[in-house]
């Protein structure tokens, strides 16, 4: 995307087949696409806060979700991603990946394997590390984490931004990337300290 905007680092570059997707032919620039993608994840929350079934930790949810965050801008909401990334497992992997998180992300609660944000913050590491989406992964994440929180452990969500800007270049999504490097690396400690443990 092109514009005054740059995309900030640790963001996923979209191939032009994704590209595609867009519903709007009109957008040039970054900034135009973060509004709208913005007003889209507004009435996703919206939709999360009204759901009634537990299902957070089924594909169906993980995948739902996303299409009620992104569906309006981007066509391909709600499917998983079938090309290569510089972040992500194998396209192939995905749903096999997806379902080991989540039958651990089960374990953990049943078991009581993790305080709530430690099991927070592995849940929201591998989730980003698998990669589901050609986009949005960050925020889907983020927000599924919260959702992961709230329905299994009757636990407040996580402060991402903590009244810092996340989405773009800032000191608050530095340390989020930086941690999230570390993760990949088996190194959890920086994520724990970013999620408030
Ligand atoms: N090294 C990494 N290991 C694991 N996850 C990473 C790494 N680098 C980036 N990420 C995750 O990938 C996200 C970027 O992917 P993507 O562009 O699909 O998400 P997004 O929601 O569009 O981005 P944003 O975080 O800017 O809102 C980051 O927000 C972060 O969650
Ligand atoms: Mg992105």
């Amino acid at each position: 995307m092109s514009g005054a905007t740059p995309d900030p680092d640790g963001a996923t570059p979209l191939d032009p087949d994704e590209r595609e997707g867009l519903r709007f032919s009109h957008i040039t620039t970054r900034g135009e696409l973060n509004e709208l993608e913005q007003a889209n994840i507004q009435d996703g929350l919206l939709w999360l806060s009204r759901r009634r079934i537990r299902n957070v930790l089924t594909e169906d949810f993980m995948r739902g979700l996303h299409r009620r965050l992104f569906g309006q801008v981007w066509k391909w909401a709600g499917e998983f991603r079938r090309t290569e990334k510089n972040i992500g497992v194998d396209p192939l992997m995905i749903a096999i990946e997806l379902r080991m998180l989540l039958d651990d992300a089960r374990w953990w609660v049943e078991h009581g394997t993790y305080q709530p944000l430690e099991a927070a913050a592995r849940f929201h590491h591998r989730l980003v590390f698998i990669h589901l989406f050609p986009n949005g992964n960050g925020r889907h994440a983020r927000i599924a984490t919260d959702a992961y929180l709230e329905e299994s452990f009757d636990h407040p969500p996580v402060d991402w931004a903590a009244g810092h800007d996340l989405l773009h270049t800032s000191e608050r999504r530095n340390a989020y990337i930086a941690a999230l490097r570390e993760a990949d690396k088996g190194v959890y400690q920086p994520l724990f300290d970013f999620v408030g443990i």
